[in-house]
């Protein structure tokens, strides 16, 4: 992290509101694992954590064991979930340790697991996860049968549900979303006439949970949604969700300059008539995105105006023509609200060619964080 003046800020009253939002849409029987991996999607994995944990989210769900064991560290005492699983007999020892629940997705880390639950004399609770058609992690969904079959001769393992993940919800077409489900429920169907019970299956993330009622299953995973982004920029119809992150610097100096003055790096934008230009001082190396330059936008007295030029490591250039008494020091949002304007963070997603999931992690890993409202949701919880 640098030592920039810029600011994030990070509204846990907005977090308890896009919970909210998610559990209109689930419904009460439905649990919640709230994803709080990679930083909390750049948000602060313990200030999320315990947030969450206070508003009584059913788990969370981090990659690495490492994650996991800060989370217990900080105090968390949520069930915590490990997506990547585990890979050596110490991890295996960690899970048992922590108390921590696993995803397994191969017979090996199963058997370090169940070594491990045999010296404490405890049952490994986990998940299984299948593969239905994302193409990455997991067993094929046509081998949970055989894979369960193996699994049944490992002792102390418990498959609590099983763990899926969709590779397209967010999409206008439908037709792969519901292959996947179909592939989800055979895997299901395969595991009950084995006579496994599951009480946990889960496929949705925050695009199923918006989009695919019949993706919530036992259990849903939302991440983006969460913090208050969108699975991608466009995203139809979603629910109203509040910005969790605002992001926000300030001028160094403003400038009048003649038309057709070169504007930054490789001189990509030439004034048209002369203009009134703010520097700022955030750049790439403070987590936005290079590709905004000459696209992207900022809010400087709650009034949105563009940015010219390229982006610089650690300065960018706005024209604030149009914008009266912009002066050294002003307040400059990249990213949030200002007098009614918003700049979302799937607006700075589309100007930058990326998705919100992406700016967020950027951001907020590279500047100081500044956490608000945590008092309301004390009170309220
Ligand atoms: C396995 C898994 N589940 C859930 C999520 C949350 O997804 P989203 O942020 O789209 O809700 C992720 C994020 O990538 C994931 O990898």
């Amino acid at each position: 992290m640098n030592a920039s003046p810029n600011k994030v800020t990070i509204d846990l009253s907005a977090l308890k509101y896009n919970l909210l939002k998610i559990r209109e849409l689930v419904g009460k029987e439905t649990r919640i694992m709230g994803i709080v991996k990679s930083d909390a999607y750049g948000h602060g994995l313990i200030p999320i954590a315990r947030e969450l944990e206070k508003l009584h989210i059913d788990s969370l769900g981090v990659d690495y064991i490492s994650e996991a064991i800060k989370l217990r560290t900080g105090g968390v005492k949520t069930p915590v979930v490990v997506l990547l699983g585990i890979s050596t007999p110490q991890e295996s020892k960690n899970v048992v340790d922590y108390k921590l629940t696993p995803v397994i997705f191969d017979l090996d880390s199963a058997r370090m697991l169940s070594e491990e639950g045999k010296k404490s004399g405890k049952t490994i609770t986990a998940y299984l996860k299948i593969d239905t058609g994302m193409g990455r992690l997991g067993i094929d969904f046509q081998e949970t049968g055989l894979f369960l079959k193996q699994l049944m001769g490992i002792k102390g393992i418990k498959i609590e549900g099983l763990f899926s993940h969709l590779s397209s919800a967010d999409q206008q077409d439908n037709t792969f979303t519901k292959t996947q489900i179909k592939n989800f429920k055979d895997a299901i169907s395969v595991s009950c006439k084995l006579g496994i019970e599951l009480t946990m299956n889960n496929l949705a993330n925050s695009a199923g949970i918006m989009r695919y009622k019949e993706t919530h299953f036992d259990l849903v995973r939302p991440g983006i949604m969460l913090y208050g982004g969108l699975p991608c920029p466009g995203f139809a119809d979603p629910p109203p969700l509040r910005g969790v992150m605002t992001f926000c610097s300030s001028v160094v100096q403003v400038r009048e300059v003649e038309h057709g003055t070169p504007i930054s790096y490789g001189r990509t934008f030439y004034t048209d008539g002369s203009r009134k230009i703010a520097i700022i001082s955030a750049g790439y190396a403070d987590g936005l995105s290079r590709s905004m330059s000459n696209k992207g936008q900022v809010l400087i007295h709650g009034q949105k105006t563009r940015i010219i030029g390229r982006i610089c490591m650690n300065l960018t250039i706005a024209d604030v023509t149009p914008i009266k008494g912009v002066k050294r020091g002003d307040r400059v949002f990249f990213l949030g609200m200002e007098k009614g304007n918003t700049i979302t963070v799937d607006d700075m997603a589309r100007w930058a060619d990326t998705i919100s999931y992406e700016a967020l992690c950027s951001i907020g890993s590279r500047n100081k964080r500044e956490y608000i409202n945590e008092k309301e949701i004390s009170q309220d919880s």
